[in-house]
């Protein structure tokens, strides 16, 4: 006979905190939002953490490499798209590595025996007044000078004057040497009143400069999620068809963490998928798996090996599993449940498999009820899409901006790899919608007073870590008429512009 389950299942909008006692000590700037994103064992510490409970969904219309870097900036991570080629997607991680934060190269290069003429013409062309002199112009050449705007002067000096005969030669340059570290490269900007420091190889070649006006940007970001080598630490989505070409592209490119994207991961394919990662890298490299939204989906994920397991069917904003095919649960009762699933399973083995509730969150307060419930951290589409950084148009609709954002599973998108069953791809149906998000501004901004929520709310529970939250917090169901109280009641609104829904 089937399995019926006991309560109906819940989504977040169902829920409240009740406020906890809070002390002197519980204040938004006491709170550490730091929490794990890869498996570990009891007493140790997880190979990979964030410093936000945030990532952004791996889907077209959301994660690109310009939301990976803006994320990470920030402290969260970004699953880089699968549903393109392994090349591209691969190229997009590249850019995330790259990029290394106040690390600029030189795209200005010039050479002594040039003119005050070549100079003038390549500042117009890249914007740029720094500019490397190199021994013969180009980026590899040995660093022999540097032009800034104050060595010359255009009313008094000739257009033909060369380059050697007003750089700031070499000799007279402050540089510091490769590996140094951004806040040792500030100082010694600091102390020699720089406005730009060039370092430099063992060969005097030039790598990047770093500048002064730069500093200021760079200070306001403490949340920054560096790897190791001081890189930005970036995922990527992958699936249960190809996985024996992307992920060694992915792995070679340097992504952090790989995620199997999929609509439904209770299933074999993802276990071989799993394994053969484990049986060709072992557990250096990191894999999230799912989405489950019970009990026994985590536990075999876990069991498969799994770094983390994601939860959510059916919950996504632009989703349609539920009305296509009838499965799915509500996205509360599937986190209590399967947190429930991973405290027991820690209990037993001492391995803590992080979770990750994945669709669905309308309001900010849904991610701390989320995060309140057990999940670790939180995968976010719509909230992203609405961002700067999102790779998709904004558009102007009756007056109001608005950015795209489709579902992978919608025609759009075609990403049918999602939903393998291993059938045949011409009998793929959707299962999302193309849709416009209302414009939102920069990411920095919104995350920033999302957190600000989120703290506000752990402070109310008495909370200044995530771990204590979901110790401390009281969480009720609310009636739907305790709903409409929710809301503003009873007024006229003299400005409607929803502002304060998010
Ligand atoms: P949102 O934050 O509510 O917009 O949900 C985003 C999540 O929806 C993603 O992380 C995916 O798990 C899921 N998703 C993405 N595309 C589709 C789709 O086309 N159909 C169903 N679910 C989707």
């Amino acid at each position: 006979m089937a399995y019926f389950f006991e309560e109906p299942s819940h989504t977040f909008n169902e829920y409240l905190l009740v406020p906890g006692y809070s002390s002197a000590q519980c204040q938004p700037k006491n709170v550490s939002l730091k929490t794990p994103l890869v498996k570990f064992k009891k007493g140790e510490e997880p190979a990979l953490s964030l410093n936000i409970p945030l990532v952004s969904a791996i889907m077209q219309s959301v994660s690109n490499d310009t939301m990976a870097i803006a994320l990470a900036r920030e402290g969260g991570v970004s699953f880089i798209y699968g549903s393109q080629t392994v090349e591209a997607q691969a190229e997009m991680v590249r850019k995330v590595k790259n990029y290394k934060a106040g690390f600029v190269p030189s795209d200005s290069n010039i050479a002594p025996y040039q003119t005050l003429q070549d100079v003038i013409s390549l500042k117009e062309k890249t914007g740029h007044s720094t500019m490397a002199v190199t021994e013969d112009g180009t980026p590899n050449g040995k660093l022999v000078g540097i032009v800034t705007g104050r060595d010359y002067r255009i009313s008094r000096m000739s257009l033909d004057t060369k380059v050697s005969e007003f750089m700031t030669p070499f000799e007279k340059l402050v540089t510091a040497k490769s590996g140094v570290t951004l806040k040792e490269a500030n100082d010694i900007i600091w102390d020699n009143k720089l406005n730009a420091l060039p370092i430099i190889d063992d060969e005097q070649k030039l790598e990047y400069f770093v500048f002064r006006k730069d500093y200021e940007s760079r200070k306001s970001n403490p949340n920054e999620l560096l790897d190791d080598s001081k890189r930005y630490v970036v995922g990527a989505g992958i699936n249960t068809r190809d996985y024996a070409t992307r992920v060694p592209a992915l792995v070679e490119a340097g992504a952090d963490v790989l995620c199997i994207d999929s609509s439904e991961g209770f299933s074999e394919w993802q276990k071989l998928t799993i394994e053969w990662i484990r049986e060709h890298y072992g557990d250096s490299v990191k894999v999230g798996a799912g989405n489950v939204v019970d009990a026994e989906g985590f536990r075999f994920l876990a069991e498969c090996g799994a770094d983390f397991v994601k939860i959510g069917i059916g919950g996504g904003s632009i989703c349609i599993t539920r009305e296509q095919k009838g499965i799915g649960r509500g996205q509360a009762t599937a986190t209590i449940e399967v947190a429930k699933a991973r405290d027991e399973y820690f209990k037993e083995t001492g391995i803590y498999v992080p979770i990750c509730s994945d669709g669905g969150i309308v309001h900010d307060y849904h991610m701390t009820l989320a995060l309140a419930m057990g999940s670790d951290f939180i995968m976010l589409g719509r909230y992203f899409s609405r961002f700067d950084e999102s790779p998709t148009n904004k558009v102007n609709i009756n007056g109001q901006y608005m950015k795209e954002y489709w579902g992978e599973g919608s025609a759009r998108a075609r990403n049918w790899q999602r939903y393998d069953l291993g059938g045949d791809a011409k009998l793929s149906f959707e299962e999302g919608v193309d849709s416009y998000v209302p414009y939102a501004g920069p990411l920095k901004d919104n995350v920033g007073l999302t957190l600000a929520k989120i703290k506000s709310t752990m402070c109310n529970c008495g909370a200044l870590t995530i771990p204590e939250l979901q110790e401390k917090a009281k969480i009720t169901l609310v009636s739907s008429t305790s709903i409409v109280e929710g809301g503003a009641h009873d007024v006229v609104l003299k400005d409607s512009t929803p502002s304060h829904n998010q």
